[in-house]
């Protein structure tokens, strides 16, 4: 696990990754394809395939954590939404087609 990670946005993801037994190599899964059909074997077969040109693999599971930079969707701070651009009248919250019975904002501090 890397220690000191950069101050950017980051989100810590724990999970498990396929790695070949006897080189110790990780198998770079198309996780698409395992989204697609479920079959996580034949995700990790086809990947040593594509990446080391290795049929007939061994391979195991090993516990990984990771960090995952947030780089999609971010706004620069200048942009950042502040609570009156969603918690307003005329904001960009439609709250009642939503389904809720008005701001969440409004009826916190009402009910308090
Ligand atoms: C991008 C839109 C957006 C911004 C910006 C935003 N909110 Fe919200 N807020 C929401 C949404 C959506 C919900 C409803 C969440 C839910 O139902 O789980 C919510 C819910 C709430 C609630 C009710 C929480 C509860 O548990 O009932 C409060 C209080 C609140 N916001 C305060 C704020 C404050 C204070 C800020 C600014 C610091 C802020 N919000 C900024 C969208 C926003």
């Amino acid at each position: 696990m890397r220690r000191n990670p950069p101050k950017r946005l980051k989100t810590l993801q724990q999970g498990i990754l396929p790695v070949l037994k006897r080189e110790r190599w990780i198998v770079p899964i198309v996780v698409e394809e395992f989204f697609a059909d479920g079959d996580i074997d034949k995700a990790v077969r086809n990947a040593a395939k594509e990446a080391y040109g290795m049929d007939d693999i061994e391979y195991t599971w090993v516990d990984r954590d990771r960090y995952m930079g947030i780089f999609h969707e971010g706004a620069p701070a200048k942009n950042a939404f502040e609570c009156l651009d969603c918690h307003s009248e005329g904001g960009r919250i439609d709250w009642l087609s939503l389904g809720y019975e008005g701001d969440p904002l409004l009826s916190a501090i009402v009910d308090k």
